[in-house]
């Protein structure tokens, strides 16, 4: 990073070159006089925060294919969840020369400086799925509707248990939240809350642990060998004679951790059933598992689509047009409110797999097992 600066002062010239030549109707490599004039060709930097879950490869491969079908080229770099390699990675797209860029943030709070060296190089960001916090320099933020995803989890948990329908339980239920340093944490974790409390204010929902905060039940990196520690613990500590019934996962990885630890503790069996699991991202390995009777639900969100906000959004403010927004209140990072489209999120069981995943062309039947 020894040239970083020469690097940006080198850009920053450019920039303003390439600003002069726009004016005049032309791009900055003295091209044609198009409409999109200087963003033909550009390159747009794509930071996602890691592959070891293959909805981020998913989401990497959409954004690099929209972007592409309308004319830019694309750099996409993942940080394997460390927080440190990405902010070096995206100081890598400046100092490349990047027009725009598309993150997915592994720690909503760590990006700052970077981001500053963004707007001096005035390149837009557009936050993807993940608020980026503490910052004036996020222009705008492409994600679903994070609360609906938690209340998705629980409401489907709570049916499931037969709360729903007049059951009064008392039902076991054990809480896992995502990682403290993601933004959508608190938005799933609150939802879900918000479905559950009444429940367990009224006892029908016992969480035996005593774990109930969300800073007790965070999930650091969203690991799933981090939940099925913590899961083998809860099941030592708390449930020698007592049965688990219910266990909020926040994501699908984090699903087949605790699924693991009940698993190696004599859940799976008739006269031991394993409790009903919820989940999100439907990735392959759970959906399977759903469909084997495992794991009882998911929260299907369609990657494709919000590659296609993060992408318009990037075109329009390159092209200076304004991007279309539905929620311009809800995602305060703590310095600005930062607009947002927020997409739909749909809670998935063995019973709408084929409607929502396969009729949709998400997967296809081989993907899944399915004949
Ligand atoms: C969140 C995202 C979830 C899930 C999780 C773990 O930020 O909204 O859908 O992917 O990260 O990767």
């Amino acid at each position: 990073m020894r040239n970083r600066r020469a690097a940006l002062a080198a850009m920053a010239t450019a920039a303003s070159l390439a600003l002069t030549l726009s004016a005049c109707g032309q791009n900055s490599e003295g091209g044609s006089k198009e409409k999109s004039g200087d963003t033909k060709g550009a390159t747009i930097g794509i930071a996602m925060p890691t592959k070891s879950s293959e909805r981020w490869i998913a989401d990497g491969n959409n954004v690099v294919k929209q972007l592409k079908a309308k004319g830019y080229k694309t750099k996409l770099v993942y940080g394997e969840d460390d927080p440190d390699t990405q902010v070096s990675q995206i100081e890598n797209l400046i100092t490349q020369g990047v027009k725009g860029l598309i993150i997915a943030a592994i720690d909503n709070k760590s990006l700052n400086n970077v981001l500053q060296e963004a707007a001096d190089a005035n390149i837009p960001v557009i936050a993807y799925d993940r608020l980026i916090l503490g910052t004036k320099n996020v222009d705008y933020y492409a994600t679903f509707d994070n609360e609906k995803v938690g209340k998705l989890q629980a409401t489907s948990l709570v049916d499931k248990l037969g709360l729903t329908n007049g059951k009064k339980g008392p039902f076991n239920i054990e809480l896992f939240a995502g990682s403290n340093d993601d933004n959508n944490t608190k938005y799933f974790f609150n939802g879900a809350m918000s479905v559950l409390q009444p429940y367990i204010d009224k006892k029908q929902l016992v969480v035996k642990s005593g774990q109930t905060k969300m800073n007790q039940v965070t999930t650091l990196r969203w690991d799933g060998a981090t939940a099925q520690k913590r899961m083998d613990d809860i099941l030592t500590s708390t449930y020698s004679s007592a049965r688990v019934d219910a266990v909020l996962s926040p994501y699908d990885g984090i699903s087949i951790g605790i699924i693991s630890a009940l698993k190696s503790d004599g859940y799976g069996s008739t006269s031991k059933p394993l409790p009903v699991v919820s989940g999100q991202d439907a990735e392959v390995a759970s959906v399977k598992s759903i469909l084997a009777g495992e794991q009882y639900s998911t929260v299907y969100k369609d990657t494709r689509q919000l590659a296609t906000e993060a992408v318009t959004m990037v075109d329009d403010v390159l092209n200076k047009r304004k991007p279309e927004t539905n929620d311009n209140k809800t995602y305060d990072n703590g310095v600005k409110v930062v607009p947002s489209y927020l997409l739909q999120p749909v809670a998935v069981t063995k019973d709408n797999v084929q409607k929502e995943l396969v009729d949709t062309g998400y997967y296809t039947k081989a993907d899944l097992g399915l004949k």
